[in-house]
């Protein structure tokens, strides 16, 4: 592929702080993408794909096949690439690396469970590595509706495409990985039958984002906050993911899903481990998986009974946002009358282990909220004294250390500061560090980094089978207690903070950040 940037030290000697875009050596690589017309694979797989290829991070032998069910010509595949490509790239399209990335692209036409398509497909990987003259690494990334993961990863396996001696092979599965416990453990079971557990990505797009990666930089890196890291000092952790979008046409997926599934089960649980877990001994795959799910497996799983204490549900009603009228949930198209699927999800969780035993964990996740914005609030504990008059410890709040992964990405720490002039009031004022300012590069995008792992081999950041498991047993009670109760969920204007029965689950003293 022809690569628009330069080689890493080229990069760095033109800006050093951008030395962490060293690329590393890529063996030569044929990607499958079933489900390639889908929307994922348009709005984020596709672009990412081209601006790893302008970045110069793809293999120098590299081939894209898509595979979808409707009948259509290479030069057709293409040329909807090439759209795709257009209408969601983070910046606009070289002509040259364009035309060279849309060269690499195939098409496999056919259903997920015909036999043929799977026998097309060998023919076609066996025709390139001929080309190349030794084996390709394969990778194939099933971006479909999930009755589908295993039905594609049993006929590769039946067709001899899950190994070869020479190269690696991999598996990449978008999420939901299952709705239940029950079921990630049977989807597990059937993809670790045919595949290996180191050959298996699995996709949870949240540990792609830059200051997600950068939460583990943060703690480990500076000497300054790791001694404050613990019970002792840390009050309570409030995880936010918010969005002012509602559900758009995802109605068929959402009404099932519902926020809890949606977000809390994987994007918000994976930023609570990385506040939370102790510090790897090595920076590999192994052992931060292995952190990570010693934290999940410490948290406390709530009995039925303490379902109704520590969580709150909403669904949102019609309202204002971004200067428009919006609909409210059930007047979506496509939700089904009376729906009691919850839009809005708020926890309180505590992780039981010696670091950790009686800090509340609060989490929320919404759609059609007041704005979009996913941060991580650390508030210390109160100082023991207050030294002031009375008026001079008025403005005296607790310390807060916020962690923003969208959209101004940065780090904030809440200060107690003098007002100036005679008098000695205090107010809290912030210090801010900004990745856009500090760093002077456009973040890549999450499947920018995940994509470049995957061909690296890096699994890093992808869930473990245990950890996916350790994720559902924690939402699984909160679910089926969901169900089981007769309450439904409390109505919220979309465009509000979210419902007002989510002040319930604080413990007193706490309060919920404003989105
Ligand atoms: C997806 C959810 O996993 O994450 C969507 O299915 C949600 O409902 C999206 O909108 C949010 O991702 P991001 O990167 O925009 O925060």
């Amino acid at each position: 592929m022809s690569a628009a940037a330069g080689t890493a030290a080229e990069i760095a000697a033109e800006n050093p702080l951008a030395a962490g875009l060293e690329r590393l050596p890529l063996a030569p690589t044929a990607l499958v993408i079933f489900g390639a017309t889908g929307d994922l694979a348009r709005r984020k797989l596709l672009p990412a794909l081209y601006n790893l290829a302008h970045d110069g991070a793809l293999p120098e032998r590299f081939h894209l096949i898509g595979v979808a069910r409707r009948e259509k010509a290479h030069e057709h595949y293409r040329a909807e690439c090439e759209e795709a490509i257009r209408a969601f790239s983070r910046r606009a399209p070289d002509p040259e690396v364009l035309s060279a990335f849309l060269k690499t692209a195939h098409y496999v036409p056919g259903t997920f469970d015909d036999k043929h398509v799977y026998s097309r497909l060998a023919e076609l990987l066996g025709r390139y590595d001929e080309q190349a003259g030794e084996p390709l690494a394969r990778a194939y990334y099933l971006s479909t509706a999930p009755s589908f993961f295993p039905v594609i990863v049993e006929a590769l396996g039946a067709e001899g495409l899950a190994e070869q001696s020479e190269a690696p092979v991999r598996l990449v599965i978008e999420k939901p990985f299952g709705t239940s416990l029950a079921e990630a453990r049977e989807l597990n079971r059937r993809v670790l039958a045919v595949f290996s557990e180191e050959q298996v990505f699995r996709i949870d797009h949240y540990l792609g984002k830059e200051t997600v990666q950068n939460m583990l930089a943060f703690r480990f890196a500076n000497g300054m906050f790791e001694p404050l890291w613990n019970r002792n000092y840390i009050d309570y952790v409030q995880i936010t993911a918010a969005e002012d979008i509602g559900i758009g046409s995802r109605a068929g997926y959402y009404d099932h899903a519902g926020a809890l599934r949606d977000l809390i089960q994987n994007h918000i649980l994976q930023l609570l481990c990385h506040v939370a877990m102790e510090p790897p001994v090595i920076f590999n795959a192994e052992q931060v998986r292995n952190e990570k799910v010693k934290v999940l497996r410490a948290i406390q799983v709530p009995t039925p009974e303490e379902v109704a204490d520590i969580s709150a549900r909403g669904q949102y009603g019609a309202g204002h946002v971004g200067g428009e009228d919006v609909p409210g949930y059930r007047e979506e198209e496509g939700v089904p009358e009376g729906s009691r699927t919850e839009t809005f999800a708020a926890l309180r969780l505590e992780v039981d282990n010696w670091r950790w035993a009686g800090v509340p964990f609060y989490l929320r996740a919404g759609k059609r909220l007041a704005r979009k914005l996913t941060e991580i609030a650390v508030a210390l504990k109160p100082v023991p004294h207050l030294a002031f008059s009375q008026e001079g410890s008025l403005g005296v709040r607790p310390n807060q250390l916020v962690m923003t992964v969208q959209p101004n990405e940065g780090v904030s720490l809440q200060l107690g500061a003098k007002i100036p002039g005679t008098r000695m009031s205090i107010r809290p004022v912030n210090m801010e560090f900004n990745y856009g300012t500090s760093f002077l590069s456009q973040s890549p995008e999450a499947y920018e980094r995940l994509i470049g792992d995957i061909l690296l081999g890096d699994p890093t950041l992808f869930t473990r089978d245990d950890e996916v498991e350790a994720q559902w047993a924690i939402c699984d009670p909160v679910l089926s207690a969901w169900q089981q109760s007769q309450r439904a969920p409390s109505a919220y204007e979309a465009g509000s903070q979210g419902p007002a029965d989510a002040e319930r689950i604080l413990l007193p003293g706490h309060s919920w950040r404003a989105i």
